[in-house]
């Protein structure tokens, strides 16, 4: 399903957040989302999750209107992986995991089917985490819980993969391993993902298209040739860099100090 948002604006009070973003993500790609803290990228993926109500313009999901989904349709769709998560009560990991099944019960008299407990380990078992199964989510290390995330979400089966800095808190073999598996996933399964990212590299090496905000605007769509160059650097991070273009024909970043 392909994403379109249309003149969308946000405020807090009188803080003008998002001033009339404009993109189209299209189905079966990666598109990553940079630019500076506080621009508003959180805000974005917000906006299309559906969880903001001060907000103006319009963003269709698919050929629908975000509006006209119900809350259990767009569950089904659309999963999240939030930048932070505030755990309320203490769960054991696979529980958690299964609880990205919640959109599938048949109706909430209705456990866990065999299926659902399937489905759950087999991604557990692909991200590396069936060794933690047991384990209370309160003391899983940072990096761990984040790809306990990551798992929820994708035990959600969606069509519709939106991720917060997934990687902020991994090691690069764990950071290069987890885009990877999105890549895979969007490619094997044909869905929609969006990750805001904000290393470029990264983004560099696994988006299909990359979207740069500033200042509550989309500034620059494109592949990530195109537009990670040194004068657009310069420009949304006030940063001069060196940039290589490699073999592999993506640019790769390096900070001039
Ligand atoms: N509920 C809120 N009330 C008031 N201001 C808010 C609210 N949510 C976000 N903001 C402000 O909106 C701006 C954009 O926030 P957002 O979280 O979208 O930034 P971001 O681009 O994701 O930044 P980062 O890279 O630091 O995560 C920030 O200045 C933030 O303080
Ligand atoms: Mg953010």
């Amino acid at each position: 399903m392909a994403i379109k948002v249309e003149e969308l604006k946000v405020s807090f009070k009188e803080a003008k957040i998002l001033k009339g973003i404009n993109l189209h993500i299209k189905k079966g790609k990666l598109t990553g989302i940079l630019g500076p803290n506080g621009c508003g990228k959180s805000t974005l993926l917000k906006g299309i999750l559906g969880i903001l109500k001060n907000k103006d313009g319009s963003i269709h999901i698919g050929e629908k209107k975000l509006q006209e989904y119900s809350q259990k349709e767009l569950a089904k769709k659309l999963s999240f992986v939030p930048q932070k998560s505030n755990l309320s009560s203490p769960m054991n990991v696979e529980e958690f995991i299964l609880m990205g099944r919640l959109p599938h019960l048949k109706s909430s008299w209705h456990g866990y089917s065999q299926d659902d407990r399937t489905i759950t380990k087999n991604i557990m078992m692909e991200l590396g985490l069936w060794d933690f199964k047991d384990r209370i989510t309160f003391s899983l290390s940072g990096g761990e819980f984040q790809r306990v995330l990551l798992a929820r979400a994708l035990t959600q089966n969606p069509e519709i993969l939106l991720l917060d800095e997934p990687t902020s808190a991994l090691d690069l073999n764990h950071a290069v391993e987890l885009m990877s598996k999105v890549k895979n996933m969007v490619k094997k399964k044909d869905i929609t993902a969006v990750a805001v990212i904000h290393d470029l590299n990264l983004a560099s090496m696994f988006c299909d298209e990359l979207i740069i905000m500033k200042d509550g605007i989309a500034k620059y769509h494109g592949n990530p040739k195109d537009i990670l160059t040194k004068d657009i650097l310069l420009e949304i991070y006030n940063l001069k860099c060196r940039v290589i273009v490699n073999k592999d024909d993506n640019p790769y970043i390096i900070p001039i100090i």
